[in-house]
């Protein structure tokens, strides 16, 4: 089977949070599984590279507002380390843009994202299709996911010896909602700008594109396959995604072992498995405090956090419950990016307290791997999580994670025996938890029950790696 695995992200070269981990991890398992796997994504400024060594698979033509662009395909070394082929949309005057991939160095989003992110979605469904730019090559399975590539199951829709095509939901928050006037440049005729079509409360929507004209609509965790069908969690499309509820699927996360692994991690001081885990743990607490300047103190509970700063990351709640973990005797280390106001927030309580609480706002790989290492437990306390990764390398880590009970956080974290869970996400449910974890760490042998059973979890992406091939199977019945 012939795989397109369209995506506006993908780890190592780019990545804003899971989603580009995701598009990482789920094509190399997919192709260890023997698929034939290609991910295609945009060439922005920072893969510049690797199109300049590249072999150039296709020449496209402009049409309308879209420039014409070339397919290229990423060089043999890259693709065997990726353990996948990686094809890049190469269209210097939408992609090579200053800033990050959906938006400007001010935090605000691209202008032109609806023509960009359309010709993303406008490429991956013509190579699923007979009209292939790419000789002798056309996806059995044009697999999408989020808002930017939602387009691509509308466009198949009408071309002809259409592949199937999966929509992934990473986080329902984020639609891609444009003016409804955008939508005639980007190719999309009359009847499909009504309500049983793209258009949302008189905006065009990308992501309801892809809901109602997908094959199989999947998303990250079987509870948050739920929530999305209620109205507290479906942000507006709970009726849409009820409508095709036959057809959607629950698949929890994976996690790459290659990168997040404390037996291999490179990043930390200190490598260490189930059987080495309390040593190892010591020398990265120790390596950490001294890299946030908190005092060295093995015994002081260490909290870590690597977050978005957002609403949706429940991070107010942690400012919260500093207090607390101060009175107690702990330690809170928080690496996090996000809202202004939070980051300010964040900073200001941070030196209200020096010795105690370290913050660093910023986006930092290696200190993320070290407060998964070196930290006691892990604080996500997440309103809402389709699926979240933290919590899955915090079980690995022996670091017991601390989560609210929603989407993949219920799904992967068991009360009390891998981690605490807490319910509703408000301030006093998450100081009796924060206590509940105080007074289990105060008693070693539990602790280490608890550790070592997060660690004995196998949460590698072989398992849902097959869930997606039986999708892949199962939609491809609706086009043959
Ligand atoms: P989301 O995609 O909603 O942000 P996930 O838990 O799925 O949440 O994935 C977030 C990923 O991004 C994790 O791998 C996490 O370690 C990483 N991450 C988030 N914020 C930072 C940061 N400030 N620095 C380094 N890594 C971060
Ligand atoms: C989104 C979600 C997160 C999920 C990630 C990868 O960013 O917010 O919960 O883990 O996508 O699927």
């Amino acid at each position: 089977m012939k795989i397109l695995f369209v995506t506006p992200e993908c780890a190592p070269w780019i990545k804003t949070g899971g989603l580009g981990e995701v598009s990482a991890a789920l094509p190399k398992a997919l192709a260890e599984r023997g698929l034939d796997v290609k991910v295609l994504m945009p060439a922005y400024t920072a893969l510049r590279q690797l199109v300049d060594e590249g072999q150039v698979l296709a020449n496209i033509p402009a049409q309308g507002v879209w420039p014409a662009a070339r397919l290229v395909q990423a060089a043999p070394a890259v693709n065997q380390a990726a353990g996948f082929t990686l094809w890049l949309l190469n269209c210097p005057e939408l992609y090579e843009l200053a800033g990050g991939p959906y938006q400007n160095e001010s935090s605000q989003d691209h202008t032109t994202n609806a023509v960009r992110f359309a010709w993303l979605s406008q490429v991956a469904a013509r190579l699923g299709s007979q009209l292939s730019p790419v000789p002798g090559w056309q996806a059995d399975i044009v697999h999408c996911n989020d808002w930017p590539t939602g387009l691509a199951p509308a466009y198949l829709g009408r071309l002809p010896g259409r592949a199937a095509s999966i929509m992934t939901i990473h986080n329902l928050a984020f639609q891609g909602l444009f003016p409804l006037d955008e939508a005639h440049k980007l190719d999309l005729p009359d009847e499909w700008l009504s309500v049983s079509g793209l258009e949302y409360w008189s905006q065009l929507s990308f992501m309801k594109g892809g809901l109602q004209f997908a094959d199989a609509i999947t998303t990250v965790s079987p509870t948050y396959a739920r929530e999305i069908q209620e109205e507290s969690l479906g942000f507006g499309l709970q009726g849409v995604l009820r409508d095709h509820a036959d057809r959607l699927h629950g698949i929890l996360n994976g996690i790459d072992t290659e990168v997040w692994n404390p037996a291999s991690d490179t990043f930390i001081p200190q490598r260490y498995d189930a059987a080495t885990v309390k040593a190892g743990k010591r020398a990265n607490k120790a390596a950490l405090q001294s890299r946030c300047q908190l005092p060295p103190d093995p015994d002081a509970m260490l909290f870590g956090v690597v977050s978005r700063l957002t609403q949706q990351k429940g991070s107010d709640l942690i400012l919260q419950a500093v207090p607390q973990v101060i009175s107690e005797g702990g330690q809170l280390v928080m690496l996090g990016k996000g809202d202004a106001g939070l980051e300010d927030a964040l900073r200001a309580m941070a030196q209200q307290h020096p010795g105690r609480v370290h913050v660093s706002i910023g986006f930092d790989e290696s200190l993320a791997h070290l407060i998964e290492a070196g930290a006691d437990c892990f604080l996500m306390p997440s309103r809402f999580e389709p699926c979240g990764l933290n919590q899955l390398y915090s079980l690995v880590y022996g670091t017991p994670p601390i989560v609210h009970a929603t989407g993949g956080l219920a799904d992967s974290v068991v009360d009390d025996a891998t981690g605490f869970v807490f319910a509703p996400p408000t301030a006093d449910a998450l100081s009796a938890v924060i206590e509940r974890a105080f007074s289990r760490y105060r008693d070693p042998p539990a602790w280490e029950r608890l550790i070592q059973s997060g660690m004995a979890q196998s949460l590698g992406w072989a398992g849902s790696a097959a869930r997606y091939e039986s999708v892949y199977r199962i939609a491809r019945l609706r086009v043959i």
